[in-house]
This record gives C-alpha cells, structure tokens and sequence, in this order.
C-alpha cells in the first residue's frame, strides 16, 4: 500500500446512499466519486438525485443512477436495493445511511407521528438497508462497509434544541453500529458511523438562523466555528476505502471538538 491511489481509491466499488438529495448526503456522494465509486442515489426528491447521479456522471467519469424511494417504507427500500444492484450490475459494497429527520418539540408534548417517523427513518431504515446489503455480500462471498450518519446527539444531549426522538434514535444508531461491527466482522463487513456536529444544511439553517443559536453553538465548539458541508468528505472516504481496513465499531466525531469535552 504505498500510493494515495490504493489507499484511499474505491474504483471498482458500488456504493448506495440515502439521503443524497441535499446537504450532507450531496457531500458523501461527491467524496465517494471523486474517490471512483459507482453510486446510488436515494431520496424522495428523485429529480434532485438523478441531477446529481447526472453530474457526478460528467465529472467524476463514474456510473451514477438516481432512485426515488421512501426510506420510511420498507417495499421503497426493497425495490431501490434492487434497482441499484441491478443497475450497477453487482453487489453494492459501500452503504451510507445518511437520510435523517430532525423533529423538535418539547418531550412532554412530543407527537407519535413525528416520533414513529423519525424511528423508522433514522433507525429502522439503516437497519433493514444494512441487512439487505450484508445479506448479498455475506451470500456472495465479498467484504464491504457501512457508514452511518449519528449525529454529536446520539452521544450527548441538546442544550439548543429539544430534540427527543432525534437524540434517542441517533443514539441507537451509534450503538446498532457497535452491534452490526460485531457481528459482521467474520465477513469482512465493517460497520463505523459519523457523528457530525452543527453544519448548516436545509436541515439547520432555520435553526441557526434564530438569534443567539449560531454563538451559542460556537461557544461550545473547541474550534470556534460550525463546520461546512464539505468537510464530511474525508471522513466517507476514509471509512469507505483501505485506509480504514483495520477500523470496525467506530463513531468518528467530524464536530470541531464539540463532544471532546
Ligand atoms: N447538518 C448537521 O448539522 C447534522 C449534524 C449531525 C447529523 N446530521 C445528520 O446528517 C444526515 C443528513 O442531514 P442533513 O443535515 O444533510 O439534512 P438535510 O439536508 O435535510 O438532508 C436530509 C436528507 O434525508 C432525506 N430523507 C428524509 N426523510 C427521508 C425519507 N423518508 N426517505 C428518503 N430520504 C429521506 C432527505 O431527502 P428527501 O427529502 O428528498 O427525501 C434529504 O436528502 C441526517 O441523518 C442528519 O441527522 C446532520
């Protein structure tokens, strides 16, 4: 392993992503092309994936297809699973569960429908995906990764927001990561999870926008600062590719120091 090229190259892989029609899940689809991934692009914004499945395409020379799908409803996430396999002809190798729903409201009031809907997309969902993705790579015989998008409050609390069902079900997330780790490493399967802090998306932009939030926020960030979207990259590369080989059970914090302390 001794160029940049076979340590961090996934020329040959066909990686899924959720969530890929804004914010985040744009950036992980970005790194994972630059790196030479083939991809699928999930959302149920379909126009915006298969734009972005169209200029990934031109500019990384990758095959690229976008799906609309419900990740809420398990036949969307069966029929997608199976368009994006036949589509980049073979085993999807490199899964991002990065679709997430951020409902806010007071926990004594918290309403079951946003709490259903947030358990089904920031949990249920990654689940029964990541078991439709070991399932054919444990029958064909071939290693592969799963990357999922916690969050710094599937490890700590919300001071700024009251977000139950997002911090419970992140947290789940983050230890479903542990658990799968665990028990597909005799596969070859690693299982490792991001846990982002405050990044401006279409998710938190009213959020930040509200007097006192953004301070508040930096105040609390070691480096001073709310990250940028792009700055997720690295770390899908490198937990998608060689240079992770030896990394399982992981949650990488991309939060500026924020749960350092
Ligand atoms: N931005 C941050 O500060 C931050 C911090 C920590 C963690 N995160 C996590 O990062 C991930 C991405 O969030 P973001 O900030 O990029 O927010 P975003 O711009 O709102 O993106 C959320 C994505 O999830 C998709 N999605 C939501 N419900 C879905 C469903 N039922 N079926 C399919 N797709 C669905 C949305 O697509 P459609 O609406 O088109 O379906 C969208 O592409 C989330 O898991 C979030 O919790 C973000």
């Amino acid at each position: 392993m001794d160029t940049l090229e076979a340590l961090f190259s996934l020329r040959g892989h066909r990686a899924l992503v959720t969530g890929a029609s804004s914010g985040l899940g744009v950036e992980c689809a970005h790194a994972l092309a630059l790196a030479g991934a083939d991809l699928a692009l999930i959302a149920r914004r379909e126009d915006r994936v298969k734009n972005l499945a169209s200029e990934l395409e031109k500019k990384y020379r990758v095959r690229a297809v976008g799906i609309g799908a419900d990740v809420a409803r398990d036949a969307d996430i069966e029929s997608a699973f199976s368009q994006a396999s036949r589509e980049l002809a073979g085993e999807i190798d490199i899964l991002v569960n990065n679709a997430g729903v951020s409902p806010t409201g007071r926990a004594e009031n918290f309403k079951r429908d946003q709490w259903d809907n947030a358990l089904a997309v920031n949990l249920t969902a990654p689940m029964i995906l990541s078991q439709h993705v070991a399932r054919a790579l444990i029958a064909a015989k071939k290693p592969g990764r799963i990357i999922n998008m916690t969050s710094i409050y599937g490890t700590v609390a919300s001071s700024v927001y009251r977000l139950s069902a997002y911090s419970a079900t992140k947290a789940g997330l983050a230890n479903l990561t542990r658990q799968l780790a665990v028990e597909w490493a005799p596969y070859g399967i690693l299982v490792n999870a991001i846990a982002p802090g405050w990044i401006p998306t279409e998710a938190t932009e009213g959020g930040i926008a509200k007097p006192g939030n953004k301070e508040r926020m930096e105040q609390f960030t070691p480096l001073g600062r709310l990250g940028a979207p792009e700055e997720i990259r690295g770390a899908v590369v490198f937990l998608a590719s060689a240079a992770s080989s030896y990394v399982t059970g992981a949650v990488l914090a991309i939060d500026g120091g924020y749960t350092a302390w």
